[in-house]
Order: structure tokens, then C-alpha cells, then sequence
């Protein structure tokens, strides 16, 4: 079974649309770790009340990343978990060598626009100031890059006229759960690998 070590800074709702579909049986896989750098995180509590081990990974003094003693730290949890992919399911700072080489071409990203348009933070909000008709949310292999690693699954969200940013965002949401647990359940198949930078379905 694909083990699934699942990383967030936030409320979790992306962690719990993927615990769901494993219940459902729509996603094979387990989640064997949650961690989190943020020690309240919903994402902490939702996973310790599913009974998953479910730890706080202080960060270290950088506001935008891990210490390297952090991100190593990271790296030894997922290693001792066994842990097959990693899911950043609003992880929110950039990751650096230690985890990207012990993890290379197996950690993912989830985020709320139609990459390559608007990185960054409350890509929601890029996409309504902008004036997009259509935005939505993509899952994306992770690269030193930010937001910028090869593409794995798009879901569109329509821009709807007087729509603001909260309501956008909940609209982006609501795909985002839908579109997460398919894309790790055709990584997990291995229907889609990584070459260079570029997913080849199989
Ligand atoms: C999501 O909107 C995701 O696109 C972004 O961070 C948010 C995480 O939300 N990367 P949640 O913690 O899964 O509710």
C-alpha cells in the first residue's frame, strides 16, 4: 500500500478530502505521518482526531523556510514513516535541498490556480484583480521553484460576475478536494511518472 506523509500549515481540509477518499476506497494509499511547522495547525488536530500520528516540526527562525536542522528533521520523520509520496496540502514555506533530494520526483503540491498563472500567495485573489474568467487549482510536482514544477492535474473554476476572493477561494476549494485525491491515486498506480520535466501518462 502507498504510504502518504502529509505536510500543512493550515486548517487541513485538503488532508481531510484525501483521508475521505481513502475511506472511500477511491484512493489507495494510507497516510503513515502529518506534520505540520505551525503547532496549533487544524491540520494537527483533524489527523490526531482520525488517530494518525500527527507531529509539530518547529521551523526554525526563517519565516518563508525550514532551518536546514528543521527541514532535516522533516526528512527523518518521513524517512522513519516510510513514506512513499509527500503531500503538501498547504504546506506554506518553500523547501529546500534536504527534502527535495531524500524525496526527489516524489513530492507534490497542491495549489489554487491554473499554474503557470499567478504563483505565490492568494493566487484566489491574483486571479480575481486580474480579471481571469476562469481560474482553479493544479497539482504539481514540487521543484526549488516556487509553484512551478511539472504539472499533474488541472481542475477549472469559472470567475462568476460579482464574485469576491472568499467566495472564489471556496469555490477553488471545493475542486481542490475533488482533484487532489484523483491525482494521488494516479500517482499512486503509477499511471503517471516523471521524466525530466515533463508527466507522461501511461
Ligand atoms: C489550499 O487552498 C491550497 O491550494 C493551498 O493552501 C490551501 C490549504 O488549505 N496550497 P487546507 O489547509 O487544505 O484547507
Amino acid at each position: 500500500m502507498t504510504r502518504l506523509g502529509v505536510l500543512g500549515s493550515g486548517k487541513g481540509s485538503n488532508f481531510v478530502a484525501i483521508a475521505e477518499a481513502i475511506d472511500r476506497g477511491e484512493l489507495q494509499a494510507e497516510i503513515a505521518i502529518v506534520l505540520s511547522d505551525v503547532a496549533d495547525a487544524g491540520i494537527l488536530s483533524k489527523a490526531k482526531a482520525r488517530g494518525l500520528p500527527a507531529e509539530h516540526v518547529p521551523p526554525g527562525k526563517f519565516r518563508t523556510k525550514m532551518e536546514p536542522e528543521a527541514e532535516e528533521a522533516l526528512v527523518s520523520r518521513l524517512r522513519a514513516a516510510k513514506v512513499d509520496w509527500v503531500v503538501l496540502a498547504g504546506f506554506m514555506r518553500m523547501l529546500k535541498t534536504p527534502l527535495l533530494e531524500a524525496f526527489e520526483g516524489r513530492i507534490v503540491n497542491i495549489h489554487p490556480s491554473l499554474l503557470p498563472a499567478f504563483p505565490g500567495l492568494e493566487a484566489w485573489r491574483q486571479a480575481l484583480e486580474y480579471g481571469v474568467q476562469y481560474t482553479g487549482c493544479t497539482v504539481h510536482f514540487v521543484t526549488p521553484e516556487m509553484d512551478a514544477g511539472p504539472i499533474v492535474a488541472q481542475a477549472v473554476v469559472p470567475v462568476q460576475a460579482g464574485d469576491t476572493a472568499e467566495a472564489l477561494h471556496e469555490r477553488i476549494q471545493q475542486e481542490e478536494h475533488r482533484l487532489y485525491p484523483r491525482a494521488l491515486q494516479a500517482l499512486a498506480a503509477g499511471s503517471l511518472t516523471l521524466r525530466g520535466r515533463g508527466v507522461l501518462r501511461t
